[in-house]
């Protein structure tokens, strides 16, 4: 068996540092940036589920549903425009990750965020009064750009700001915000759907406009990170900067270790086509990869979803809602354990578990609606009980991703990426990530109407062969500093074969064996 986990704990590197409450204070303000992709994911599953909505905006779905009733229900939401509402936002996420790229490496990563926070307030304000589709398209725009910059910045930002041994911990506050962000969300619309006169929806739309201000606020009292301010020719005051953070005054080796990060950075002009060299081909195939997997686990469904999924296996609109409160709870509270283990176990090993766990989930459920559903899609009476085991399976699938890939899917591409082609390759992992986030949203309701409880079935098997990935292609990143993370490919057996020594004079190259050597810079 290949030594499939590339190198052991650590790398001989040990900066000095502490978890400063400046750094923690820090970081805890930059990872609210995520609320915003978090509040936009929870409310449009909701919003689309309020009659009062459907029946302004998109009157044919509405009829459809009711005409429905006791017919097919795999079908009853099967919409293109209801679903271009909720996707439009992906697609200009993605594009504006990409311009985000420049503002980032050029400008900093703050004012990326700040970008962000100010687009997103933007989209809410023309949601939240408006009167047209159009209106709504627009905003959702804005939106989707808002979330491609944050998204593209707020990572990079925390993988940097974090010493490296809580690097894990502190980057996952951005998906803790993203679950909290969908939690809020989800409990508004169960509230504003009860609202009379029927303009709950606008409440939820404009609401965005609070953490909008959140991060607008946050990325203008934020201070740079060291890597960034570097990067930019201010190398005195990154010292300064790096000292503050770590909370010790001799930052020596890592202050040299990010300057020569930054040398090797100034010498590459095209960071984009850079990204095709040969020795980047680990990072490009994680770039790639790491997103669409995450996507292909199908936990979308469940998000932008859930109230529709539950009223279409038979509860009322009122429970169904309920029911998208109930997994945002456990969405959570399954964040906040992998805060707790991923320094401690490792990536790999919360990789896998999630994965064998939403594998078994995906079948379960499969079958529970496959069963009662059948292939025609009506179920007759549903009793209780089914209802209770479907929400439960539906429960433990959203905790194995919420401790896996939710969280890993953003903090590894976050943590492997070297300074040069740092920017650019995080947007091509946001892009993908927009795009099949875009993919699923769009077609999962005709799928759903089409494959039916096969759908799961389908997702189970993206999650089988991510797994099988992971396993032999991820090498551990834990415990690695950033800029030292060059060592992890050149130990592995498959991604040692791209990357040369001469590659990496800033990655740990004179390994030891076990990975424990101490590199000489
Ligand atoms: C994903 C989102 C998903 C969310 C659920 C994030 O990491 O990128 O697409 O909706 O997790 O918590």
């Amino acid at each position: 068996m290949p030594a499939v986990g590339g190198v052991g704990p650590g790398t001989g590197k040990a900066y000095p540092g502490n978890l400063t409450p400046y750094v923690t204070v820090t970081c805890i303000v930059a990872a609210m940036g995520g609320l915003i992709f978090g509040y936009d994911i929870g409310i449009s599953g909701g919003v689309t589920t309020m009659t009062p909505f459907l029946k302004k905006f998109f009157r044919s779905v509405w009829e459809k549903k009711e005409a429905d009733k006791s017919k097919n229900q795999y079908c009853q939401y099967d919409s293109q425009t209801l679903t271009m509402f909720t996707s439009s936002l992906y697609l200009a996420a993605l594009l504006s990750s990409i311009v985000a790229s420049t503002v980032t490496r050029r400008l900093g990563r703050k004012l990326s965020m700040l970008f962000g926070g100010l687009l997103f307030f933007a989209g809410a304000l023309i949601n939240g009064f408006a009167k047209a589709v159009w209106m709504l398209i627009v905003g959702r725009l804005l939106l989707g750009f808002g979330i491609g910059f944050a998204n593209q910045s707020v990572p990079l930002y925390l993988s940097e700001m974090a010493p490296y041994r809580f690097r894990g911990a502190l980057n996952i506050g951005f998906q803790l915000s993203i679950t909290i962000g969908i939690l809020i969300a989800n409990v508004l619309n169960y509230f504003f759907a009860k609202i009379k006169g029927g303009w709950g929806w606008r409440l939820s739309l404009g609401g965005a406009m609070v953490p909008a201000l959140i991060i607008t606020i946050g990325s203008l009292v934020l201070p740079d990170t060291p890597n960034s301010m570097i990067e930019r020719g201010q190398t005195e005051e990154a010292k300064a900067k790096l000292k503050r953070i770590r909370g010790v005054d001799d930052v020596e080796e890592e202050f040299r270790d990010l300057v020569a990060a930054s040398e090797t950075s100034k010498l590459i002009e095209h960071p984009w086509r850079n990204l095709l060299q040969r020795k980047y081909r680990p990072h490009l195939t994680m770039a790639i990869l790491i997103p669409f997997f995450q996507q292909l686990t199908g936990i979308n469904v469940i998000m932008f979803y859930a109230p529709v999924l539950f009223s279409t296996i038979g509860f009322k609109d009122d429970s169904a809602l309920m029911s998208a409160v109930i997994t945002g709870v456990v969405n959570v509270g399954a964040t906040v354990v992998s805060i707790y283990g991923v320094d401690k176990w490792g990536r790999r090993f919360l990789f896998l578990e999630g994965g064998v766990q939403m594998l078994i989930c995906q079948a379960v459920v499969a079958a529970c609606i496959g069963a009662k559903f059948g292939i025609n899609g009506n179920p007759g009476d549903l009793p209780k009980w089914y209802a209770v085991v479907v929400v439960l399976f539906i429960c433990i699938y959203v905790a194995g991703f919420a401790w896996s890939w939710g969280p890993l899917g953003w903090l590894v591409p976050s943590e492997i990426f070297p300074l040069e082609i740092r920017s650019a390759a995080q947007s091509i992992n946001v892009s993908v990530n927009m795009l099949f986030t875009f993919a699923v949203a769009q077609v999962f309701l005709t799928m759903l109407c089409h494959l039916k409880f096969g759908l799961f079935l389908f997702f189970a098997f993206f999650v089988l062969i991510m797994s099988v990935f992971v396993y032999y292609f991820l090498p551990e990143t834990k415990g690695i500093p950033i800029e030292e993370m060059g060592q992890v490919w050149k130990t592995h057996w498959y991604w040692s074969r791209f990357v040369e020594d001469v590659d990496y004079p800033n990655g740990g190259m004179e390994m030891g064996k076990g990975g424990q050597g101490v590199k000489d810079v």
